[in-house]
């Protein structure tokens, strides 16, 4: 069993932990961009999704997973009959990390040390929310999580246990799918994401 949700004013709680992670400089990312993406969703989620971070599109919007592996994520979702609005959906790394290429800014991957920086909010997010399930989308956010570095295809069978005594359960990220340049290859990988989230989902 989880340990107990904090009492009190849960919004308020988290909306003064928004705003405190709006001034973050805990790593030198705030300084290129554009804002924080803070997690979104509700305080008594059953389900919190943690991804990588955000991307170009989440960076200008505010908001995660809205670009084209949000678009993914979302229809994966729901073909496991997983409603994203009753979930809680944030990032190991709140701001987007990239390099400027000309007019285009190319994603980034944070590296151990923005991951541990960043780690303090995720913990804060699910010190309030006290999830059953964790998901960790892809090696960064199971990095964070965890604290080790896990190979994603030997640790998706069974969940580990964290330290608050949720689960948490680790798949692959939306954007390693879309990267799969082979089409059957691509077909056979969603489909093992969606049956890990449809495995997650008889959890919850
Ligand atoms: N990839 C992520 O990991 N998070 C987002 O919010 C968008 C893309």
């Amino acid at each position: 069993a989880t340990t107990p949700r904090p009492t009190g004013n849960l919004d308020a709680s988290w909306a003064a932990l928004k705003a405190e992670a709006a001034r973050c400089t805990r790593c030198e990312l705030h300084q290129c961009a554009t804002q924080i993406v803070f997690g979104e969703g509700p305080l008594d989620a059953a389900i919190v999704f943690v991804g990588e971070q955000p991307g170009d599109q989440e960076d200008l919007a505010g908001r995660p997973f809205v670009g084209p592996a949000g678009q993914l994520f979302n229809a994966a979702l729901e073909e496991a009959g997983i409603d994203r609005t009753q979930a809680y959906v944030t990032n190991a790394v709140k701001h987007f990390k990239f390099v400027q290429r000309g007019k285009k800014r190319i994603h980034s991957k944070p590296d151990t040390s923005e991951i541990e920086a960043c780690r303090w909010w995720v913990d804060r997010e699910r010190e309030l929310i006290r999830p059953p399930l964790t998901v960790a989308l892809g090696a960064t956010a199971a990095r964070s999580l965890t604290g080790k570095t896990v190979t994603i295809s030997k640790s998706r069978d069974a969940p580990l246990t964290l330290a608050d005594g949720g689960e948490c359960w680790i798949t692959v990220h939306p954007s390693f799918l879309l990267r799969l340049p082979d089409e059957q290859v691509r077909r056979e990988e969603r489909a093992k994401f969606v049956a890990d989230l449809q495995r997650i989902r008889k959890r919850a």
